[in-house]
């Protein structure tokens, strides 16, 4: 496969994560209950509509068409982040399950931003590598704008009681059970790691 090849897979890849964004942000502001937090969900909100608009403008540039990928890695995310608004946590630790899924999602982005403009400058096309450096600056800021609110997120979430344990429900007991399973199916290359280190 060509690098052009690579390079169309891998920013149709992010069209389809940046549209994915743009319909599960709307739910982090709406959900968040510190009202710094849902303004940043909202102004990233209004971000990612450009970071959508930049690379149509690529595919434009390009003569190619923008749809043919999905991006599993964010929809992983996004439901990562859905699990987070659905916990009954209270204000500072509920919000930074939030903010904890955001950042993550924000992590992505830049790494597969990071990416694409390597291949964009090796390929030669220096419009659409300024492009993704101006959409990957944004990811980068929205990461530090979150990890600061998460600090005082923590301090206050260090004071709140600990919330009584309750019976599990049917999707932890599901998550519990595959938990299991990853740590079965991990058991044996991590018993030749244990007798690699005493040897
Ligand atoms: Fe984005
Ligand atoms: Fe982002």
């Amino acid at each position: 496969m060509a690098l052009m090849d690579v390079f169309l897979d891998e920013i149709r890849d992010l069209y389809s994560a940046e549209n994915q964004l743009v319909k599960a942000l709307p739910k982090l502001s709406k959900g968040a209950k510190d009202p710094q937090l849902k303004t940043l969900f909202a102004d990233h909100l209004e971000e990612t509509k450009g970071h959508v608009e930049r690379l149509k403008q690529i595919f434009e540039m390009l003569d190619e068409k923008p749809t043919g990928k999905h991006c599993n890695g964010m929809e992983g995310l996004i439901e990562e982040g859905d699990e987070a608004l659905e916990e009954d946590a209270e204000g500072p630790s509920f919000d930074l399950g939030l903010t904890g899924g955001a950042v993550r999602v924000e992590h992505y982005e830049i790494a597969g931003y990071s990416a694409v403009i390597a291949m964009a400058n090796t390929l030669s096309l220096s419009d659409a590598a300024n492009l993704l450096s101006a959409t990957l600056k944004e990811e980068e800021t929205a990461a530090k704008k979150i990890t600061a609110l998460s600090d005082p997120l923590m301090k206050a979430a260090a004071k709140q009681p600990a919330e009584e344990k309750k019976p599990m429900d049917g999707k932890e007991k599901y998550a519990a059970r595959l938990s299991k399973e990853d740590e079965e199916a991990a058991a044996p290359e991590l018993k030749k790691h244990k007798a690699t280190a005493a040897a």
